[in-house]
């Protein structure tokens, strides 16, 4: 069943080095994926993993979810906008001045980067979320979020993929949802909120991450092969 356009799917490259991530970006093309780089790697290598992925054609997710006082993150942002990046984020529970001082960064610089907002970490679950102290279950928290990412201009939401058709319903279809906690094989890990490729294409999710699912694979190739089945290629 081909259910996938190319580009929807982002690998994630939680790798502690670009000799590490080249192991697995050498089976990828990049008119067909896009990749994730987040905090471990970019931790260890900085910008220069940016300059390296873009040269090889990837469109490429710079994901440091930043979470601060709305002038450190305005800051970081600009800074982090010098880079050339398709999308970029930042957590909604940040607060809606952050949320605005994010915004304003973007507008501020030259960078064409998508802003997506993370609403609740898929590796949350409803008994997290009550020991925190939210008094709203995990559903209403992030259709709250959501609806105030969409009210300030941010672009699309980091959610999981049970949550997609919501969402659409109430900041409509051109608001892009970012889905993590995709599970083919793996196991369920530390994710909580996680759903089947086919329920994150059927809910309507524009971009489903997959992380552990190719990363910690015993047969790259073979999971390749799985994934691309669900590819249609125009
Ligand atoms: O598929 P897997 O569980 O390995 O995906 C993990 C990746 O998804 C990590 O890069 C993590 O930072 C990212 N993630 C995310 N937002 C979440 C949960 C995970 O970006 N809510």
């Amino acid at each position: 069943m081909k259910i996938i356009k190319p580009k929807q799917i982002i690998v994630a490259l939680d790798f502690d080095s670009i000799k590490e991530a080249s192991s697995i970006v050498k089976y990828l093309d990049p008119e067909i994926y896009r990749l994730k780089i987040g905090k471990q790697l970019f931790a260890c290598e900085g910008p220069k993993v940016l300059d390296k992925f873009n040269k090889q054609g990837f469109d490429l997710f710079l994901d440091l979810k930043l979470h601060d006082i709305p002038n450190t993150v305005y800051k970081a942002l600009k800074n982090l906008l010098n880079q050339d990046v398709w999308m970029t984020n930042i957590h909604l529970l940040g607060g809606e001045e952050m949320i605005q001082a994010a915004r304003e960064a973007r507008e501020n610089s030259k960078s064409k980067a998508l802003l997506i907002g993370v609403t609740v970490l898929t590796s949350l679950d409803e008994f997290n979320i009550k020991n925190m102290g939210f008094s709203v279950r995990i559903p209403e928290l992030v259709k709250i979020l959501s609806i105030t990412a969409k009210k300030n201009n941010i672009d699309g939401v980091v959610c999981s993929a049970q949550e997609v058709s919501e969402i659409k319903k109430n900041s409509g279809k051109d608001f892009i949802t970012v889905t993590p906690g995709i599970r083919i094989e793996q196991k369920n890990n530390d994710q909580a909120r996680v759903a089947s490729l086919e329920e994150a294409i059927k809910n309507g999710s524009d971009y489903i991450v997959l992380g552990r699912e190719l990363t910690a694979s015993k047969d790259i190739s073979k999971m390749i092969k799985k994934i691309e089945s669900y590819i249609i290629c125009e």
